[in-house]
């Protein structure tokens, strides 16, 4: 994984058995090397631009990159506008507030005339009233909290857990990344195999989850991480990301890649 590792050659390999052909002009880039300018939100600051909303704008879904659909189809660098998601399925479940839109599209916004941008509240719930989709393209920023003990995203089919991402700072004086699905309120089998641990207390990160054709793949600060197979596979079922834990939270966007 040097410097030009990028999502196209990322597909064809980790175990996906069919991995979805990069268009011709390829994807934006994917862990290891610098944001195509335009491509990705700046780290840590909001986005300038971002590939596409996730569908529910204006007209891209499901084909180009576009916006997420389910949301009023504003037009914008960001994903969905804030009020594409007010009347979500289920609505937030006991540990998972709404989000708090701002005045942009997406979640979190740049922030006004240079000043710093207001966190979102933590626990904080995304609907994503399509589910997922293979391209949609899910960036978190924050700040790790100091002292943290962990934090999660929790992508979820009702009460059921798809895909669980929990970094832990202090199990038995270790920091570990765990992934697990949870159905009918049973976990399953751990799986730690992250080759590192990318947080650090107190420092800024941008967590971003990729769904693919059969996998989930995780980057954080533009590095590939790991991936997480599906096994929940009713995507589309997948309507709501959690996330939970000792982070300050600055934006949540997804968008269509
Ligand atoms: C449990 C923990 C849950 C979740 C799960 C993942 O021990 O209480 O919050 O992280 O592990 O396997």
């Amino acid at each position: 994984m040097s410097g030009g590792f990028s999502l196209s050659d990322a597909l064809p390999t980790c175990n996906n058995p069919n991995p979805s052909a990069p268009p011709p002009h390829g994807y934006p880039s994917w862990g290891n090397q610098p944001p195509a300018p335009g491509a990705f939100p700046t780290f840590p600051g909001c986005p300038a631009a971002a590939p596409a909303p996730y569908p529910g704008g204006p007209g891209a879904y499901p084909g180009a990159p576009g916006a997420y659909p389910g949301g009023p189809g504003a037009p914008g660098p960001y994903p969905g506008a804030p009020g594409a998601f007010p009347g979500a399925p289920g609505g937030p479940g006991p540990h998972c507030a709404p989000g708090q839109p701002h005045g942009g599209l997406g979640f979190g916004h740049p922030p006004p005339q240079g000043g710093p941008a207001p966190p979102l509240k933590v626990p904080f719930e995304l609907p994503l009233q399509a589910g997922l989709l293979p391209r949609l393209l899910i960036t978190i920023t924050g700040t790790i909290n100091h002292n943290p003990n962990r934090f999660s995203l929790d992508f979820k089919r009702g009460k059921d857990i798809a895909f669980h991402f929990n970094p832990r700072f202090k199990e038995e004086d270790k920091r570990v990344i765990v992934c697990n699905s949870m159905f009918q309120d049973k976990w399953g089998r751990e799986e730690r195999i992250a080759p590192r641990f990318p947080f650090e207390p107190g420092k800024p990160f941008k967590l971003q989850v990729l769904c693919e054709v059969d996998h989930f793949k995780v980057a954080v600060n533009d590095a590939h991480l790991l991936q997480y197979n599906f096994r929940e596979k009713k995507l589309n079922e997948i309507t709501k990301l959690c996330i939970a834990g000792d982070i300050t939270l600055t934006s949540v966007m997804p968008t269509m890649i």
